[in-house]
């Protein structure tokens, strides 16, 4: 199968970042990393790409007077190094149309909660705040909103009596881990078809579990 060439865009500590190497290296994911690229220098994601012969630029937002001068510049690195699909992969700052248009349907972002609960910053505190007994994960593709486009896949993650919101971030980070993996797989065997807000999955089995309940039910 042919491997799809990505650019993952990150910010900070680069966990997501290295699953997709991990799964690349190991050989379940279809993919070719052509370069990381971050808006921030010095942060550990850079380190990992480094470590792993991954080409890693750095385009610090302060050297350019506005948002879309520095998505031309990213569309630039990206473009020259043939990439078929963007992985927002903690990045922190919003795309503008004029990254959007360049790479339309083929930009992805991962969120710690479940959308549309929770969109915004620092959402496993929130959730955890609000005292929700499920919070999650998304993957799903950009659009010109804030957490809004298309969802291709997510995964329900309990909250436990006891629990911290580090405890909760932790225990969602772990199945991003996953769930990215399985997206861009999706997507590089070419399954994935965007049909307004719905993404179908083609040949995907069903979910194995129809309900979860948090706390169990006991007697109904
Ligand atoms: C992840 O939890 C990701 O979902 C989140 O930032 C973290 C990055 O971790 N992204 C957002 O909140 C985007 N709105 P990582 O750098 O270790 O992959």
């Amino acid at each position: 199968m042919k491997k799809i060439n990505l650019g993952v865009l990150v910010s900070g500590s680069g966990s997501n970042l290295q699953a997709i190497i991990d799964n690349i290296e190991s050989g379940k994911l279809n993919a070719i990393i052509r370069v990381v690229i971050s808006n921030i220098p010095d942060v550990r994601a850079l380190e990992r790409a480094k470590d792993h012969n991954i080409p890693a630029v750095v385009i610090d937002r302060e050297n350019f007077s506005t948002r879309e001068e520095f998505d031309r510049e990213a569309v630039s690195v990206l473009k020259s190094h043939s990439v078929d699909l963007v992985i927002m992969a903690g990045f922190m700052k919003i795309l503008t149309p004029v990254f959007l248009r360049a790479f339309s349907g083929k930009i992805m972002n991962i969120h710690p909660a479940l959308l549309p609960s929770f969109q915004g910053l620092h959402v496993q505190q929130k959730a955890f705040d609000y005292g929700v007994k499920f919070s999650g994960c998304t993957v799903h593709f950009a659009d010109e909103g804030v957490d809004t486009g298309p969802i291709i896949i997510q995964a329900v993650v309990p909250v436990h009596g006891g629990d911290t919101a580090d405890i909760l971030q932790q225990r969602i980070l772990k199945e991003e881990h996953k769930i990215y993996s399985q997206a861009i797989q999706f997507y590089a065997e070419g399954r994935l078809e965007i049909d307004g807000r719905k993404v179908h999955i083609k040949d995907s089995s069903i979910a194995k579990t129809p309900c979860i309940h948090n706390p169990p039910l006991e007697k109904f």
